[in-house]
């Protein structure tokens, strides 16, 4: 693999004529030339290329700066590789007061549009847990209620705001258009993961590489993560802090190298892993990967932890757990011996187990006998038991869960078991109340 990989590098950039005319890669033996990535570049750009180049350095010099610095503009990717769209594409617009203005353009790139010559990337994204993020989300009775019914009391005006600037930020959704053909305010700006473009594609490209650097050295720093992966509720990056992993990232990272080309990035470079190393980077034996789904055991985000069984992109249970627990192990084995790895999974996985039977069997039995009973109030949330149930599963369980298996012990402990604990002698006081009395307390 590494072999391939510098061959690629020496022979495979064939600099000509015209923009990225093809990218192949096979995963064949050296030897056979044709898994030598072969790609073609041109440099300099088209009148109407620089047009846009030329004006907006004036109008818009941060974007243009920002294009400057990055391997695009190196490499002559504009303006225009990105932003042209079909005239018949919904979202085509031309800009207004320029005489013999051919071109059509939307402030909208797409996935699709980097898919274009990043199809690899495209596609292992689009069979991962991100690539459901917003899909997931529409068929969801419950949380549209909690969403607009509650946080924004079913005012007709404004009950998207808590969406619009909350989960929508994070997890992505449906860009409509107005009549010009630009995106609404209802739905852009729009940081979120798991976009649906108006050409049907779904994602983010620039989520973890921000426009219009799109830096792979940006990506593998654990902030790129952080603008999500964060909160009460799946507090990964709290947890890396905390862990030690996190201390050598805080106390020793400002000379390791960040922009190692990807699948040659390497221990050595860095001393301690980041997200980006365990979850997606070239190490050892494993190549990078835009799958973030790939490398998992567990689904730790669910009331319940199951071991990953599922190939449907929208299942919970997407992944291989057996196979993903092999990769993620082949990620420590470069820095650990096996057995280290092997009992920190031990460790690790007893906390799951933990949790999902002493806390979220318990605590679901009493939750279905109250239904049963009649004895849960038809609003969840003015209702003692199903705000701690939720907490318990949402909250505590997984900042319990995550912080275990990612080697955080103030999450594992204070801010989960021990809170765990609490709870479920809160629903325990709760549903015995209820039972014996046969009515909801005022
Ligand atoms: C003569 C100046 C000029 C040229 C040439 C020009 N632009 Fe613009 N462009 C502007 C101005 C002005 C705006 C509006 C800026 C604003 O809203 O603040 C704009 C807006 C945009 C937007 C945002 C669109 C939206 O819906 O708000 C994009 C994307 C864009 N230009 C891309 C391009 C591309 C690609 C080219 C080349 C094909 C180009 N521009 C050529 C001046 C220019
Ligand atoms: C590699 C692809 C790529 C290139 C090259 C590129 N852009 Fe963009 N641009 C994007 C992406 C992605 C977005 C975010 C779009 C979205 O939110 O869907 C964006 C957004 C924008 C926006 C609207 C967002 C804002 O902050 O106002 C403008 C304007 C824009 N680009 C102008 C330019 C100009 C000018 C150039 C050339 C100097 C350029 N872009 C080159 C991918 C690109
Ligand atoms: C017209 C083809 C083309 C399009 C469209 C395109 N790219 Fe690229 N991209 C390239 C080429 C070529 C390179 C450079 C490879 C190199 O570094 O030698 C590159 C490099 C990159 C890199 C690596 C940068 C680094 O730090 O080494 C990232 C990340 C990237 N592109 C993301 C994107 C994203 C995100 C989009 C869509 C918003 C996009 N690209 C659209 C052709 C394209
Ligand atoms: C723009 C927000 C955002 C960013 C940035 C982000 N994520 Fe996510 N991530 C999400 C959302 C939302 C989900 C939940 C998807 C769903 O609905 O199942 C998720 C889910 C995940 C999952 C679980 C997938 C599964 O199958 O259950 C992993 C692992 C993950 N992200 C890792 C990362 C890593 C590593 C990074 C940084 C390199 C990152 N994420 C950056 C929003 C983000
Ligand atoms: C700060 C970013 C952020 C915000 C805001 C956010 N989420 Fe999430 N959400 C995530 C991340 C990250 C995950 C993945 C957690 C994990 O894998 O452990 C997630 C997971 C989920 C899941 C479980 C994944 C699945 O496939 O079923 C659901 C459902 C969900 N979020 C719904 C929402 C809703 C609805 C809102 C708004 C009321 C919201 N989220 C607000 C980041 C966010
Ligand atoms: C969850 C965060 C995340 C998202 C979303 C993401 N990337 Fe990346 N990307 C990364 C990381 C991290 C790396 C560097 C991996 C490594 O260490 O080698 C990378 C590397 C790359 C590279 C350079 C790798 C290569 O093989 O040349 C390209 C190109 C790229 N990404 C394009 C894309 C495109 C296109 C999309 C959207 C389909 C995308 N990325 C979405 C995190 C992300
Ligand atoms: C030392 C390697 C390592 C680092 C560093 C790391 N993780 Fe993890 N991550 C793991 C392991 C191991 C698991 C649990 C996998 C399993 O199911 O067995 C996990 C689980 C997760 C999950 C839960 C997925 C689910 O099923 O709900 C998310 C989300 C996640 N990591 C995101 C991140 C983010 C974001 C960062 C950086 C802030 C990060 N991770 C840093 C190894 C790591
Ligand atoms: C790039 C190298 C590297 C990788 C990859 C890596 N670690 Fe580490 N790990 C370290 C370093 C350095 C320390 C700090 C050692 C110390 O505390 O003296 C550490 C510490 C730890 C600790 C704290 C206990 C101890 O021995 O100090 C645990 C637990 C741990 N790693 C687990 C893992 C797991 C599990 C993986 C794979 C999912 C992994 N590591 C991947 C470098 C790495």
């Amino acid at each position: 693999m590494k072999i391939r990989f510098w061959l690629a590098g020496v022979m495979g950039l064939l600099l000509s004529a015209n923009t990225v005319l093809s990218a192949n890669e096979g995963d064949k033996s050296v030897g056979d030339l044709s898994n030598i990535k072969t790609i073609m570049i041109s440099r300099g750009h088209t009148e109407a290329a620089k047009n846009c180049i030329d004006c907006h350095k004036d109008k818009s010099p941060g974007i243009v700066n920002d294009w400057k610095n990055s391997r695009h503009s190196h490499v002559g990717v504009s303006c225009l590789d990105c932003h042209a769209v079909s005239k018949d594409a919904p979202n085509a617009t031309q800009h207004e007061n320029l005489a013999d203005f051919k071109v059509y353009i939307s402030a909208l790139v797409s996935p699709a549009v980097c898919g274009r010559c990043h199809a690899k990337e495209m596609e292992q994204f689009n069979q991962s847990g991100h690539f459901r993020a917003y899909h997931q989300i529409i068929p969801q009775d419950s949380l549209h209620a909690l969403i607009r019914k509650h946080e924004g009391r079913d005012n007709p005006e404004l009950q998207n705001a808590p969406s619009e600037t909350g989960c929508m930020q994070c997890h992505g959704t449906k860009i409509e258009l107005d009549k010009e053909g630009r995106p609404t305010a209802e739905t852009w700006p729009n940081a979120g993961m798991g976009n649906i473009y108006p050409d049907g594609s779904t994602g983010n490209c620039a989520a973890c590489h921000t426009r219009h650097v799109f830096k792979i050295s940006e990506a593998r720093k654990p902030a790129a993560c952080a603008s999500c992966h964060l909160g009460p509720d799946h507090p990964d990056f709290e947890i890396f802090e905390n862990s030690k992993h996190g201390h050598v990232f805080a106390t020793d990272s400002d000379d390791w190298k960040w922009d190692s080309p990807p699948d040659a990035w390497e221990p050595g470079d860095y001393r301690a892993p980041t997200c980006a190393t365990c979850h997606m980077s070239g190490i050892g034996e494993l190549t990078t990967t835009h799958n973030i789904t790939e490398r998992l055991y567990w689904n730790l985000w669910a009331k319940e932890s199951q071991v990953r069984n599922s190939d449907d992109v929208l299942s919970p249970l997407l992944g291989n757990g057996e196979k993903g627990r092999e990769l993620m192990k082949t990620v420590c084995s470069s820095c650990h011996s096996q057995k280290h790895a092997d009992n920190f999974f031990l460790q690790g996985d007893k906390a799951v187990r933990l949790y999902n039977e002493e806390y979220y069997k318990p605590a679901q039995k009493m939750l279905d006998e109250l239904n049963k009973a009649g004895l849960l109030k038809e609003n969840p949330w003015t209702d003692e038991f199903q705000i701690v149930f939720y907490h318990l599963w949402h909250h505590e369980g997984r900042r319990a869960r995550q912080g275990a298996m990612m080697g955080g012990p103030d999450y594992a402990h204070w801010h989960g078991f021990f809170e765990l604990q609490q709870d479920l002698y809160k629903l325990e006081a709760i549903y015995k109340k209820r039972m014996q009395n046969k009515k909801i307390e005022d």
